[in-house]
Order: structure tokens, then C-alpha cells, then sequence
């Protein structure tokens, strides 16, 4: 087992990309860890540096308190699975999952029965073990990596966005299975996606990134509820998170010229006259058909059906505003409404640099920091 500390780390590429700028992280001893963030952000560059395929220009990494800058791939223990799965393709797939078990002298008898185990867990079995990779889908190769990693059973597990080739079904499938297998092998984890429902459902903690920084460090549910700037506001969400341009009057605010209460706590923290954000959830608005004097009103745009609820936009002034409502209550095109934000899960941004400055009252939660490198 072993944490994993990263501290100054900087990369910059050839032409002047800074794919990590400056970057410090703790992951812990057998954390789930996620890394979230647009294509780009250097979440490939990060898990590469610390696998030991990519050179940093300054910094440090730590694996279990262990300096490992300098070390080779090989003398790191960590097994990492890419997005494009790098099987052997003249070995079968059994022989591709036991590989790293052949290098460690492991019996032949021994590294079938691995292969078979492991393998089953990932819905490889059968005639498909003795198949070479050539023969098989991209999403059963995808899982010949993932079961190749786990019998190496490294001290960290790298993982580069490694169900982005499965079919949707099997992607949630296999998604639980990682999270439980991770829990039962307690192997620190880091896991790189784009994807924010995969980071929400699988960390114990994840970083958002951009551009080669750190926006937010924190649990899942604390980016979700309380995203620290309008960047992971906007990021985190599957549907995204309302982000309004509206100035604070009077204990409350103009929203595209109407009036918007705001919860007491928040107030307390803003100015009269101040530009903010405020920032949304459409699953946190209710929608009425009747007159609600603190609600924004105007008429229903567009209809989407969400399966279990639906998604109503709604224009207010110059805006678009979304709200979700439960499939019993769906207003009607043209109709007009009024959108009631659930006050205890308002957030409230700086106009000029999107950081938060307020949250609602929604359960009390200790501040966490942005500052990963403290932590
Ligand atoms: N070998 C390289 N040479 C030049 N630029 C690179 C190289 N690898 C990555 N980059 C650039 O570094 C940035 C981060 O890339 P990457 O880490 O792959 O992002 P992500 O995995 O988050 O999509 C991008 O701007 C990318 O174009
Ligand atoms: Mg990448």
C-alpha cells in the first residue's frame, strides 16, 4: 500500500504548453482518486509523470514516501491501463492477463487460474481467453487491460480513462465492478476521465482540472454542491448548473429585471450593488403554474424528457434558465411559470474571477481548501 505525493510538478511541452503548471496533490493510502477535467487540462500528463513515461520539467513524486522522480517505469509497482489498451498481440488473451505474473516466475497452472479468475470478473471467459486480442472487440480488449492490471496487483493502480470504449450499459456495469473491486483490493487508485459522471461515482475524493491547475480538491459531493468557482460549477453536473449574471439590492437581487429573494446567510456575504453569479441547479428549482411572488417568471421555451423527470427552459428576460420537474407536473410550451430556487443550495459567484463567495444553508460541511499542496 502507499500514498502518492506529487509537489511543484511542472511540465511544459515543446511550444510553450504548460500541461502542469506548478501542480501539488496528496493522494492517500488506498484512496479511489479521481482526475476530472476537459480534454486538455494535462490529466494525461499528470498520470504519465507518474508512471514514469513522461519527464518533468520540475518536481516531485512520492510513492509511499519514496522519491521515484528519477526511477524508471519498471521500479515504480504501479500498474496503469490507457485509453488505448497496449495488449501483446501475439500472446492469447490469458496469457496477456497473467503476463506480469510470468515475470514474477509465477507457474503456468497458477497463471491460468488468475487469468481465468480475474478474467471472469470482467466478463472474459470461456473460449475468449485462448483468442489473441486481434480477434476480440475494442471494449473486450479494454477489459483484457483492466484484468491484466489487477493481476499485477501493483501498489497504485494507473488509469487513463480506461471504460471510454465500452457500449454505455457495460461502461455503468463495469464502473461498479471497479469501484467494489478497489474497495476489496484497498490499491490506492488514481483515475483520469472527462467524464463527470464517472469521477462523482467512483472517488473518495477527485481534482477538477484546467489548463494544467487544480480548480477544486474535495469529495465528490462537495464538488457537486458546492463548487468552489463557476469553472467547476459549470463542469460537474449532468445537466448543467444555471450560472446567472444578476446584481445584489437591497437583501436580494436583480436577476434580468426581476427580483430574486436571497437566503439571510448569503446576504450577509454580498454588497449592495455587487455583480454576481449565482449559480443553479435545475435539479434544485421548483417550477409552478401558479403565481409565486419571490419566483422568476416567463414563458417555457423548451420541453425535454429526461426519463424521470423533465427539463423545462424557461426565459426570464434575456436568460435561459433550466429547471427539472417531476413527470406529473410538466408545463405545457408557451406556458408561463415561475421558478422558485431552492434557497438552501443557492451559490453565489464573484462576477470578475468566478470564485464562490456564498453558499445556502444546505447541511453544515467544513470548508475545504483549493489548495491542494496544505492538505
Ligand atoms: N507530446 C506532447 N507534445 C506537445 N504537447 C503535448 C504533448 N502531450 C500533450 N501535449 C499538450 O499538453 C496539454 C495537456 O495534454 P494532456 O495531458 O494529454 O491532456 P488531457 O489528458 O487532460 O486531455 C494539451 O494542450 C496537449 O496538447
Ligand atoms: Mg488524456
Amino acid at each position: 500500500m502507499a500514498d502518492l505525493e506529487i509537489r511543484g510538478l511542472t511540465r511544459v511541452f515543446p511550444g510553450g504548453v504548460r500541461a502542469l503548471d506548478n501542480l501539488d496533490l496528496h493522494i492517500r493510502d488506498g484512496e479511489f482518486f479521481a482526475l476530472l477535467g476537459p480534454s486538455g487540462c494535462g490529466k494525461t500528463t499528470l498520470l504519465r509523470s507518474i508512471a514514469g513515461l513522461e519527464r518533468p520539467d520540475a518536481g516531485q513524486i512520492l510513492i509511499g514516501g519514496r522519491d521515484v522522480t528519477r526511477l524508471p517505469p519498471g521500479a515504480r509497482d504501479l500498474a496503469m491501463v490507457f485509453q488505448d489498451y497496449a495488449l501483446y498481440p501475439h500472446m492469447t488473451v490469458a496469457e496477456n492477463i497473467a503476463y506480469p505474473l510470468k515475470i514474477r516466475r509465477v507457474g503456468r497452472k497458477d497463471r491460468r487460474q488468475t487469468a481465468e479468475s480475474v478474467g471472469a470478473s470482467l466478463q472474459i471467459k470461456g473460449g475468449m481467453l485462448d483468442r489473441r486480442p486481434g480477434q476480440l472487440s475494442g471494449g473486450q480488449q479494454q477489459r483484457v487491460a483492466l484484468a491484466r492490471a489487477i493481476a499485477y496487483r501493483p501498489r497504485v493502480f494507473l488509469f487513463d480513462e480506461p471504460l471510454s470504449n465500452l457500449d454505455a450499459r457495460l461502461r455503468l456495469e463495469a464502473r461498479t465492478f471497479l469501484k467494489q473491486l478497489q474497495r476489496d483490493l484497498g490499491v490506492t487508485t488514481v483515475y483520469v476521465t472527462h467524464d463527470q459522471a464517472e469521477a462523482l461515482a467512483l472517488a473518495d475524493r477527485m481534482a477538477v482540472m484546467e489548463r494544467g491547475h487544480i480548480r477544486q480538491l474535495d469529495t465528490p459531493s462537495n464538488c457537486f454542491l458546492r463548487p468552489a468557482n463557476t469553472f467547476v460549477a459549470s463542469f460537474i453536473g449532468s445537466t448543467p448548473m444555471n450560472l446567472l449574471s444578476a446584481t445584489v439590492r437591497d437583501g436580494g437581487c436583480d436577476v434580468a429585471g426581476q427580483r430574486l429573494a436571497l437566503p439571510e446567510i448569503v446576504r450577509g456575504q454580498v454588497q449592495s450593488g455587487e455583480a454576481v453569479v449565482l449559480g443553479m441547479r435545475p435539479e434544485y428549482a421548483d417550477v409552478s403554474l401558479v403565481e409565486v411572488p419571490e419566483g422568476l417568471s416567463g414563458p417555457v421555451r423548451v420541453l425535454e424528457n429526461l426519463g424521470v423527470d423533465s427539463l423545462v427552459t424557461i426565459e426570464i428576460g434575456d436568460l435561459r434558465v433550466q429547471a427539472t420537474t417531476p413527470e406529473d407536473c410538466v408545463p405545457a410550451l408557451g406556458d408561463r411559470v415561475w421558478l422558485v430556487p431552492d434557497q438552501r443550495r443557492l451559490l453565489v459567484y464573484r462576477a470578475d474571477d468566478g470564485e464562490r463567495i456564498a453558499v445556502g444553508p444546505a447541511a453544515p460541511f467544513a470548508e475545504t481548501t483549493v489548495d491542494a499542496g496544505s492538505l
